[in-house]
C-alpha cells in the first residue's frame, strides 16, 4: 500500500513513521509513505502556499493552484483510490474507516494549514473529509499520521501476531479486554486466577464478559441494549 501526504510541514512526518510497527511496515515493503512539501509545487515568490481570503476575515486560505500542481504532478504516476482532506469538520474517523481503507492501494493525504483550504480544492479534487476528533489542531499532519498508522497496523502482515488486531478495542464495537503480565504477584496485586487456569474455554467467556462491562460502563454509545 502506498500513502502520500501533501503538507506545508514535511518535518512533522517524519519521526511518526520511522519507529516501532510503522517503520516494520516499511521494512517489509508492506507500507510505503512518501511526503510531499507543498511549497515545491508552487509558482509564488519566497514558496508562498497560503493567502488572505477573499470576502475578508482573519486567518490565511491555502491557495488551490500549489495544491493543483501537487496533486496533477502526482496523479501522472499514481491513480489514487482517495484523496483524502483532513479537516476537524469532516466525517469522524473511526476503526470501521481504518478497516475500509487499509484495504486501499494508493491514498493521497491532504493537510490543512491556516485557516483551511479553497473551497474549489475540495470541490474539485478531495474525494472523503475525515476528522480524527472534535478539537482544532493546528495542521492536518498529526491527523495524518494517525490516519496512517491506524490504517497501516491493519495491513496483512505488518503485526507479527496475524489475530492481534482483529481483537483490538472496537473491532467488534466491544473495547479490549484487560490484560497482564509477568509477574503473576506485584505488591500483593495477583492477576485474576482465570487467566492462569490453562483453560482457554473459560479465559474466552471471561475476556468477553469484561469487555463488555468495560464497554458498558466506558463506551455504552458502542452497545445496542435500549
Ligand atoms: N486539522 C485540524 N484539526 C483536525 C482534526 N480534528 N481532524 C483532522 N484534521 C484536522
Amino acid at each position: 500500500m502506498r500513502i502520500d501526504i501533501i503538507s506545508v510541514v514535511p518535518d512533522l512526518l517524519v519521526s511518526p513513521f520511522a519507529h516501532s510497527i510503522m517503520k516494520r511496515a516499511k521494512d517489509r515493503g508492506l507500507l510505503e509513505v512518501n511526503v510531499i512539501n507543498l511549497r515545491e509545487h508552487t509558482t509564488y515568490a519566497r514558496a508562498q502556499v497560503d493567502h488572505y481570503q477573499f470576502g475578508g476575515g482573519a486567518g490565511m486560505v491555502m491557495m488551490i493552484e500549489p495544491l493543483v500542481n501537487a496533486i496533477e504532478s502526482l496523479q501522472k504516476h499514481t491513480v489514487y483510490d482517495e484523496v483524502i482532506f483532513l479537516t476537524p469538520d469532516g466525517e469522524t474517523f473511526n476503526q470501521q474507516t481504518a478497516n475500509s481503507l487499509s484495504l486501499k492501494k494508493n491514498l493521497l493525504l491532504i493537510c490543512g494549514h491556516y485557516k483551511g483550504i479553497d473551497q474549489r480544492f475540495r470541490d474539485h479534487f478531495v474525494t472523503r473529509e475525515l476528522s480524527i476528533g472534535d478539537y482544532v489542531l493546528s495542521g492536518g499532519e498529526l491527523a495524518a499520521a494517525v490516519l496512517t498508522d491506524a490504517i497501516g497496523r491493519l495491513i496483512p502482515g505488518v503485526l507479527n501476531d496475524g489475530t492481534s488486531a482483529l481483537t483490538d478495542s472496537f473491532q467488534d464495537n466491544l473495547l479490549a479486554p484487560p490484560v497482564y503480565t509477568r509477574p503473576e504477584t506485584f505488591r500483593g496485586w495477583k492477576v485474576p486466577d482465570v487467566l492462569m487456569s490453562g483453560n482457554h474455554k473459560l479465559i474466552d467467556e471471561w475476556r468477553q464478559e469484561q469487555a463488555l462491562c468495560r464497554t458498558r460502563e466506558r463506551r455504552p454509545d458502542l452497545l445496542d441494549e435500549d
